[in-house]
Formats: C-alpha cells, structure tokens, sequence
C-alpha cells in the first residue's frame, strides 16, 4: 500500500503486531478500489484514550479494537450499540456525525458464518458455546438475539454461570433461551460453537469428540490451524464445518459495513487473510 495514501482504520491493541486485521481491511479496501491505509498500533490500556484522540484527529473511519482494550476503550467512547451495551466490550469503534460509536461485531460475525458457510438455521435450534470469555459472551448473546435455545459450557462453572445470569436478562426481547450446561448437552444440539482457546496450535478437542453426530454443524473460534482436530473430527462424522477464519473475516465484514456502508468482498479478504497465515508458517 502508498504511504502517501490516506489512513483510514486502524486495529488498536497489545499486542497487536500479529493481528491478520490490517491485511483483511487493507484488501477490502482494494477490492473497493478505496484508496487507503489500515494499520496496527500497539496501545496500552492506559494509552488508550490518547490513542482514539489522535487517530481520530487524523480522520480515520473507524477503529478496530482488540485485547486487552475491549472494555476499557468504552469510557472513551460517546456512546454504544446495544450489544456492545450489554457485553460491555467493544471491538468497533465508528464516528460518526462527530461521536465517537462503539460496537461489537464477534457475535454477528459467527452468526453470518454459520449461515452463509453452513446454511445453518438459527431460530428454534439448540446452540452450545464452549466457552465463556469475551468471545463466549458476544456468540452467546447474537445466538440469542437470532432465536437460539443457547447451552453455556465452560470449564470454570462460576463463570458460565455468571455469563448467563448476565445476558439472561435481555431474552425477553428476542426468542431464545439461554442456560448453563455441560458437553453431554452436544448430542441433542444442532449447532456448536468453540470460543475457548483449546486447539490453538494443538491438537487438543474442546470435548470428547464422541458427542459429535451428523446433526451438527460446528463452528471453531480457532484459526491456527485453520483445521483444527475439533473440525476434522466433525467433519469426519458427517457434521457441518465452518472454521475460524470465516468467523474473523465475517466480524470484520461487518466492521466494513459499518464504516463504509456497502458489503466489502468476502472472498478478497479470506484470500488476503489465508495468504498471510500461509507466509507466517514459512
Ligand atoms: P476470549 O476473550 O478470547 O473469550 P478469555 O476471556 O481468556 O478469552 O476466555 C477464554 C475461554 O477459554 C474461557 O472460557 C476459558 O475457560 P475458563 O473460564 O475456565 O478459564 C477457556 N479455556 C482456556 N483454556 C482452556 C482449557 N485448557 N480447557 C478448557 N477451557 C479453556
């Protein structure tokens, strides 16, 4: 990309230098034929006021955000979507009309992989998360929002526990349910999600991969390795398969989507994504 071209996002983070967000925009961007630049700039939580000012300053559309900022960027913010109201995490930031919005695209963005990867329906199925961090929160929260009955399973109980109690307030205004469970609830679901860490370059499974059954489709938070031995197992069953890199591109997506309003290129930016997973292997 030009230097000279103008900065238009940034991913914002620590660390942030391995973040596969500054080549999923960029290639957005590209493909748009949008002149511009998106970069990583490594903030520390207690930078991170300064850092929106600036880049803000420097007129940027937007800014994607990442660990370990997602809750403390929201004192910075003048206001929030409602999921990000709830989740209480950001990991969007939009300005617009002179305020600065902050988001939360993860859970929308497994959604839309789960239906345009796996044609999954959603409403009145039986969805187990794996898992009950950031991730967890945000897939448990947009599975509910779309209808789903959704199981909670996580290792440490008090947390799930904590997760449901805390969104189980806003399924009055959507049609799902949500409850804390345990893996033996995968044999009568139809749809699982791994928002845990285990896989990540290992080659560990979540659960024993003898719940798994055809009925399933089953969606991996974890991209490294793209196909990670809970897919493979999955696939080897006869179940669905969406990896990981879909749910990234799919939440960056809706990043795009809300700075720039038109549907960025899905496959130019899987491409970008995949090319450069496949040079950090070299
Ligand atoms: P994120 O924001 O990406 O969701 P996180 O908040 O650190 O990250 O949450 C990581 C999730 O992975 C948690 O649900 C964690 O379980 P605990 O709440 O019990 O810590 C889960 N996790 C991480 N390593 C795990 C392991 N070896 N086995 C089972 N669950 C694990």
């Amino acid at each position: 990309m030009n230097d000279d071209a103008p900065l238009l996002g940034a991913v914002i983070g620590s660390p942030v230098s391995h973040s596969l967000s500054p080549v999923i925009h960029e290639a957005a961007f590209a493909a748009a034929h949008r002149q511009g630049r998106y970069v990583a700039v490594e903030c520390p939580a207690d930078d991170v006021g300064r850092t929106v000012a600036e880049l803000r300053e420097r007129g940027v559309v937007g800014i994607s955000v990442t660990m370990p900022l997602k809750e403390v960027v929201i004192e910075h913010l003048d206001s929030l979507s409602d999921d990000a109201h709830v989740l209480r995490a950001v990991n969007c930031i939009s300005f617009r009309d002179g305020r600065a919005v902050g988001h939360n695209t993860d859970g929308d963005g497994c959604c839309d992989a789960l239906a345009r990867i796996a044609a999954s329906p959603i409403l009145g199925e039986t969805a187990v998360v794996l898992g009950a961090g950031g991730a967890g929160r945000s897939v448990a929260l947009a599975l509910l929002r779309r209808g789903a009955d959704v199981v909670v399973v996580n290792r440490t109980l008090a947390r799930a526990t904590e997760l449901v109690s805390s969104l189980g307030p806003h399924v009055e205004s959507s049609r799902g349910t949500i409850r804390v469970g345990g893996a033996d609830d995968v044999t009568a679901a139809s749809i699982l999600v791994n928002t845990t860490s285990v896989g990540m370059n290992s080659d560990e499974t979540p659960l024993p991969v003898s719940l798994l059954h055809p009925g399933l489709t089953v969606l991996d938070a974890v991209y490294t390795p793209m196909q990670t031995a809970l897919l493979r197992a999955a696939r080897s069953v006869g179940a669905a398969v969406v990896d990981g890199l879909w749910m990234l591109i799919d939440q960056a997506c809706r990043q795009q989507v809300l700075w720039f309003g038109g549907v960025p290129d899905r496959e130019a930016m899987r491409t970008a994504a995949e090319r450069e997973l496949a040079s950090r292997q070299k």
